[in-house]
């Protein structure tokens, strides 16, 4: 049984105060759930949101991290550092940082490594152009890049992953992947899975859809059969919004 897990990507939005004003508005309604309720914040805000959360159940994630545990990468965040405050999870690889930050399956998967090294749960992002999926390209795409950022990472470190499936083209633009169109893709990333480590670690796995999820959709998003989760950017920030998300 793969338990629910419903991230918000704030992306660059929210101070300090914001963040935990936020925190302090939805904390007792999200608890009680059967769902894995995480917000992935900027870092200024990190240790705040992980002071604020503490003694509830919701995780705090990150949304990059550097590949190497220190050194002279100017602007750079290293794993240890957010180990070092309790961090949860990382989102790796966002198409946003892959397009405006130059990140390659090759970074993605040394982040991947890295961040495993130190605990930190991956939300490792995958999803495919428009151009592709008008070709016909979306499973071949989506497929290696999985393939790519799993790169000599073993069985049981994979179980530690979450994969969230994010079209490009359904990203902060209001358009969604209908639920089975998500659906589908998920499967053939599970399908992934299953080639590189068999059947019973495919199955533990939980893989996310992202892009454009709102509390007017995520319900039949989430009764999907391979969908365990969503990551929301927009919908999350709101948080009546992200309180609706949680209990769909
Ligand atoms: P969106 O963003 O929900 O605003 O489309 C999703 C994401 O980028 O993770």
């Amino acid at each position: 049984m793969r338990l629910p897990i419903i991230a918000g990507n704030w992306k660059m939005h929210k101070t300090i105060k914001e963040a935990t004003e936020f925190v302090d508005k939805i904390k007792d309604q999200v608890v009680g759930t059967d769902v894995e309720v995480v917000l992935c914040v900027p870092y200024t805000s990190l240790e705040a949101v992980k002071k604020a959360v503490d003694g509830t159940n919701i995780k705090v994630g990150a949304q990059n991290m550097h590949w190497e545990e220190n050194g002279a990468y100017t602007g750079e965040i290293s794993s240890t550092m957010l180990r070092e405050i309790g961090i949860d999870y990382c989102i790796i690889g966002h198409s946003e940082r892959r397009q405006y930050f130059n990140e390659t399956d090759e970074t993605v998967n040394k982040k991947v490594h890295i961040a495993l090294k130190h605990k930190i749960n991956p939300i490792l992002c995958v999803g495919e152009t428009l151009e592709q999926r008008e070709k016909n390209e979306t499973d071949h795409v989506v497929k290696n890049q999985v393939m790519k950022a799993l790169k000599d990472i073993s069985a049981q470190q994979v179980k530690e992953i979450v994969i969230a499936y994010e079209p490009i083209w359904a990203i902060g633009t209001g358009k969604t992947a209908t639920p089975q169109e998500a659906n589908e893709v998920i499967f053939i990333i599970r399908e992934g899975i299953k080639e590189l480590y068999g059947e019973d670690i495919c199955l533990e796995v939980r893989i996310q859809y992202g892009g454009s999820v709102k509390p007017s959709n995520v319900e039949e998003i989430m009764n999907q059969e391979d969908v365990d989760g969503a990551l929301v950017g927009g919908a999350s920030l709101d948080p009546e919004d992200f309180v609706k998300l949680v209990n769909f």
